[in-house]
């Protein structure tokens, strides 16, 4: 029986986002034979009803290396929580009867959903509704639990760790404290794996509270054995013990959720401060998010992509693909969203990093 699956990605987006999108539609239209509907703008686009666009082989051509998602993409606008202009204020609306209404109008049989737990939770609330959903997994903060990895993570870290090694050079020539900054929001699992990777001296996550003492000491060692330079890798939302993470734009300004950064700044000039040292600040940012999916992230994309597709031709809605172990599963989406997964700061990979002589600020 032929069927329609419309297919959106949502939140922000990560490498690997297109690669899903190609196997989705690949293994829909060709192996299927079914048609496939593409909905631009995350959301935003069956909300405001904006025009779908057939998608088929040669409309996915060359994208497994393509970064971003041909489909766009928005981390603002909750269609249960939708801001709507009312009497000049904005105010916050359910739209999800539109939205439902639109998915009746495109006379979709399944929707894919690409997206973070944001994104995914507003699938699972879809669901519930009457919608025909499947979730399929991306983040580059790699923080959700019903997985065991997200695809735009390897690629994140990759760029992150090319980048260490960069700092690495110069750090060492002009004897200075360079401080890294990178995403990851509430979980440290870009710190802390480009941190071992690219053999920072000081990682900092927002599952260990830091304290100032415990990153100039080791700071201060590595000067006494002559190592007169130091690396300090940051995530976006660590924040020392006594203290907060450093918030550029609370959640009512962004219309979404909080905007961290700038921990970086922070650390940076209290080393200076306490050491009288000289220190510099690199704020990754966005450059982690972008390019081409790595190897990994391309395979496990793909993997997500084709198995999104095989859940809807056996009727098998509600769920999220995910990868456990060596193969691709799938889970209820209710079981899926809402457990965040951070870093155990007592687990392997922390004793691992401290056992290499890493401090992680405690
Ligand atoms: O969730 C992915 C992520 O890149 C976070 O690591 C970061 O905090 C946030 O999105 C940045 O979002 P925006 O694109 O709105 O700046």
């Amino acid at each position: 029986m032929s069927k329609t699956i419309a297919i959106l990605t949502g939140g922000g987006d990560a490498p690997g986002l297109n690669a899903v999108i190609r196997a989705a539609v690949k293994t829909a239209t060709m192996h299927y034979g079914y048609s496939m509907l593409g909905i631009p703008d995350g959301y935003d686009g069956l909300v405001k009803q904006l025009e779908a666009r057939p998608l088929d082989a040669s409309s996915v051509a060359g994208l497994l290396y393509r970064g971003g998602t041909i489909l766009g993409t928005s981390n603002r606008g909750d269609p249960f929580h939708y801001p709507v202009e009312e009497g000049g204020k904005i105010v916050k609306k359910d739209m999800s009867g539109p939205l439902l209404e639109q998915l009746h109008h495109l006379a979709v049989d399944a929707l894919i959903v690409i997206g973070g737990d944001g994104s995914l939770t507003i699938a699972r609330d879809l669901f519930k509704l009457g919608a025909p959903v499947v979730g399929v997994p991306k983040t580059i903060d790699n923080d959700i639990s019903a997985t065991d990895v997200t695809f735009g993570f390897d690629t994140a870290i990759t760029t992150a760790t090319e980048a260490l090694d960069k700092l690495h050079t110069t750090a060492e020539s002009h004897h200075r404290v360079m401080v890294m900054e990178v995403m990851g929001r509430d979980a440290g699992w870009i710190a802390l794996e480009c941190g071992l990777a690219g053999g920072a001296d000081v990682i900092l996550i927002p599952e260990i509270p830091f304290s100032y003492e415990a990153i100039c000491e080791r700071i201060e060692s590595r000067n006494r054995a002559g190592r007169k330079f130091s690396i300090v890798v940051t995530a976006e939302g660590a924040f020392p013990a006594n203290g907060s993470c450093v918030v550029l734009e609370t959640a009512e300004q962004t219309g979404g959720l909080v905007r961290l950064g700038g921990i970086g700044y922070m650390v940076s000039l209290e080393i200076s401060r306490r050491l009288k040292m000289e220190t510099r600040v690199t704020v990754l940012g966005h450059i982690q998010r972008g390019g081409k999916p790595s190897t990994f992230d391309r395979l496990l994309a793909t993997r997500l992509g084709v198995e999104a597709v095989h859940l809807i031709e056996r009727g098998d809605l509600g769920k999220m693909v995910a990868l456990r172990g060596q193969r691709i599963i799938s889970v209820p989406l209710a079981e899926a969203v809402g457990r965040q997964k951070r870093v155990d700061p007592d687990g392997q990979m922390v004793k691992t990093a401290e056992a290499v002589g890493i401090c992680m600020g405690r």
